[in-house]
């Protein structure tokens, strides 16, 4: 059976035990080795890839985003779900609530956002975002009765460091939400692969400069960590829908 969906887990979902008959297979791409497990739900096969690795090894701006893009075409995939933590800029997305970001801002500064070596590709950007898979994730939370927004602005920072105050209150004028480091070149990548991807976006804290206290990355895992079963239930669910 041909796997259709993928789930990339980013920080702290690492854990495919959602899936039964799991199958560890090491993909090989003209961009170097990516890692997936596969299985099944419910009758779907679906593959889950950990972006940092299962003991998130690989910091943002050292993930392989070709060759775990590329991978995941291999096997077949159609849709991809993408998990990521992110700070929040705007007041009305408050730490543990999930965003199904609909735009981003790119600052990123060393990352390939392309498979194309030759030749010249300008990819529609209009909807980086699957409306489609979007409009199912907020029916799957609206469903289960959690706090979510439908729209939201990332701003992809290069990482791995958090932002200044300074620049916080620069993405906040430029229309940002979210902050965070891995949705760009993901989602441009995906796109470039005809695939359809959507990232549900976990607010774990208030950017800096917004919050109180100075950040970490242990907040950023520990509030994951919190809310890890509801972001289990809405993966399922947005597979059953
Ligand atoms: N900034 C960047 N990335 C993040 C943050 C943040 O505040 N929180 C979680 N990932």
């Amino acid at each position: 059976m041909a796997v259709r969906v993928a789930i990339i887990g980013g920080t702290g979902v690492y854990d495919p035990s959602i899936l039964s008959h799991i199958r560890e297979e090491v993909l090989e791409t003209p961009f170097g080795r990516s890692r997936v497990k596969t299985g099944t739900y419910q009758g779907v096969e679906v593959a889950f890839m950990a972006r940092h690795g299962e003991d998130h090894s690989v910091p943002p701006h050292l993930v392989n985003y070709r060759a775990n893009i590329w991978g995941l075409r291999l096997i077949g995939v159609k849709s991809i779900l993408a998990t990521a933590a992110v700070g929040s800029l705007n007041p009305e997305m408050k730490p543990k609530q999930f965003v199904f970001v609909d735009q981003f801002l790119d600052f990123t500064k060393t990352r390939s956002q392309t498979f194309m070596e030759k030749g010249v590709v300008h990819l529609d950007m209009t909807d980086p975002y699957c409306p489609e898979l979007r409009l199912i994730l907020s029916r799957a939370a609206g469903d289960l009765g959690l706090e979510y927004h439908a729209r939201g602005n990332y701003v992809c920072t290069e990482g791995p460091r958090f932002e200044t105050p300074a620049e916080i209150r620069m993405f906040r004028q430029l229309g940002g939400d979210l902050v965070g480091m891995t949705s760009v070149p993901e989602v441009v990548l995906a796109r470039e692969a005809g695939m359809c991807y959507a990232t549900i976006a976990m607010v774990t804290n208030f950017a800096a400069g917004i919050s109180p206290t100075r950040l970490s990355h242990q907040e950023v895992v520990d509030v994951m960590a919190e809310n890890a079963a509801n972001l289990r239930r809405l993966v399922m669910r947005a597979i059953e829908l």
